[in-house]
């Protein structure tokens, strides 16, 4: 048996930092807000806090995290844009602690949501966790793909394919990826000390995607809305243990109880 003892409990810092960045932008969420501002809202509390925020020239990424509203699925750039009464968004934070990194997303009303946009987000919220409640040692990636795909998709709604979740550890990306759609035994098998994201992206319309001329914002092809949640977790002995968690309960959707 390996210890991963030590390791978890940096990804557990790393991760606590991004979760709480998350619990601290939420108030600023408001109609008229840049997402510019939201970012160096970000930015500042993760640097005073000991962190560092991963997106941060990624690959030549421009700005300290992702903010997508709308029909954008990932990867938003923060910008003058303001944020509008009934606008969906997703903020995705990485903050590096120690050379270890959590990432994770969340969803965000601004104003008043429509009854579709709500709809959307509670299937993609239980999606996600429907998935991270089955992990343990033994059970295959293709376990986790099958019960997002079939939540989603039972509700008429449908998996984005070109993202995917990832390993993570001291590297923000790595093997495995980890599939939000697929059928259950196949694929790789987890063992207690893997560390991945689970993040699925989920469209109220089809599920193809493309990329803008930015190189980085990638929208649905209908134009229809997308959400995303994202964790961080890690497979334990017994289970499975989400480094990103909100202290606050600010993770679920207010409408969800
Ligand atoms: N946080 C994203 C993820 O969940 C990755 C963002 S990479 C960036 O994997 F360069 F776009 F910031
Ligand atoms: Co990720
Ligand atoms: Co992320």
């Amino acid at each position: 048996m390996i210890d991963y003892s030590e390791k978890f409990e940096k990804m557990r810092i790393a991760g606590k930092l991004a979760a709480k960045t998350l619990d601290e932008v939420t108030s600023y969420v408001k109609p008229g807000v840049s997402t510019n501002f939201l970012d160096k809202i970000c930015y500042e509390y993760i640097k005073d806090n000991g962190g560092n925020s991963a997106p941060l020239y990624y690959k030549g990424f421009p700005k300290s995290c992702c903010i997508s509203p709308n029909h954008i699925v990932c990867h938003g750039i923060p910008s003058k844009r303001t944020l509008s009464d009934g606008n969906i968004i997703n903020i995705d934070v990485t903050a590096i602690v120690d050379e270890h990194h959590g990432d994770t997303s969340r969803m965000f009303f601004v104003g008043d949501t429509s009854i579709k946009g709500k709809n959307l987000i509670s299937t993609t919220y239980e999606s996600m966790i429907n998935a991270i409640s089955i992990i343990r040692p033994g059970i295959k990636l293709g376990d986790i793909g099958e019960t997002i795909q079939k939540k989603v998709e039972s509700r008429g709604f449908s998996v984005v394919r070109d993202f995917c979740g990832h390993g993570i550890g001291t590297i923000f990306h790595q093997p495995p990826n980890i599939l939000h759609y697929g059928k259950k035994n196949t694929g790789e098998e987890l063992k207690a000390g893997m560390i991945f994201t689970v993040e699925p992206m989920v469209n109220e319309g089809k599920f193809e995607v493309k990329i803008l001329n930015d190189g980085w914002t990638a929208v649905t092809k209908d134009k229809t809305l997308s959400a995303q949640f994202e964790h961080t977790v890690g497979v334990t002995d017994e289970g499975f243990e989400v480094f990103t968690e909100s202290d606050k309960n600010f993770t679920q959707p207010p409408y969800l109880i």
